[in-house]
């Protein structure tokens, strides 16, 4: 069995994971381990000091395309948690895809539109768009809103935080054709980290 991974090694970061997997071993459920993650998360989202710079910083040669940056925080050694940023420079938008897992996303710099999307009959069907400012944060679970796109509106590259129940970055996921519905194998990868076990 694999030890879980901590890139960013701070008595801060360890502190959140303890946190979160506390929560969710004291949960019922997703949305009522979501629910006590929410406090911790926020303050995550309002603490300018802990996330150094290189974890906000672009990648030019990313798999999401557009310079698009997804950095490994911490995951965990049996793949059922991970922390990344994932950042996003001005005027570039993700693919439409989806995680396949719940956990909380949220804004911690810049702007962004995000876009979300339900399947409709092989195609997809545009069920919600949101404006998000740092501090914006909320909940998937899967498969409500599993399905988005997101671009940065702001003049600087916009970073959002995500912790979310699997490895996100290795886990074949899915990109979509929003026009079409037509679906694709996705897997992000992470700029900072391999995807070493790539089986399945
Ligand atoms: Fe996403």
């Amino acid at each position: 069995m694999s030890v879980d991974e901590y890139v960013l090694d701070t008595p801060r970061l360890r502190g959140f994971v303890d946190e979160v997997r506390a929560a969710i071993e004291a949960s019922g459920s997703p949305a009522e381990a979501c629910e006590r993650i929410r406090p911790g998360f926020e303050q995550l989202l309002a603490d300018a000091g802990w996330l150094p710079a290189q974890f906000q910083e672009a990648a030019p040669e990313s798999g999401m395309g557009g310079g698009i940056g997804q950095w490994l925080l911490f995951r965990a050694g049996d793949g059922s948690l991970s922390l990344f940023s994932l950042v996003v420079p001005p005027g570039a938008q993700t693919p439409v895809h989806d995680h396949l897992a719940w956990g909380l996303v949220g804004l911690y710099r810049g702007t962004q539109d995000e876009e979300v999307f339900a399947p409709d009959g092989g195609a997809l069907r545009l069920v919600d768009e949101r404006a998000l400012v740092p501090g914006d944060f909320y909940a998937l679970l899967p498969p409500q809103d599993d399905i988005h796109r997101v671009r940065t509106t702001s003049p600087e590259t916009s970073v959002s935080i995500h912790l979310l129940t699997n490895d996100t970055g290795c886990v074949w996921r899915h990109a979509y054709d929003p026009d079409t519905g037509e679906q694709s194998p996705f897997r992000s990868g992470y700029v900072n980290v391999d995807c070493e076990n790539g089986a399945s």
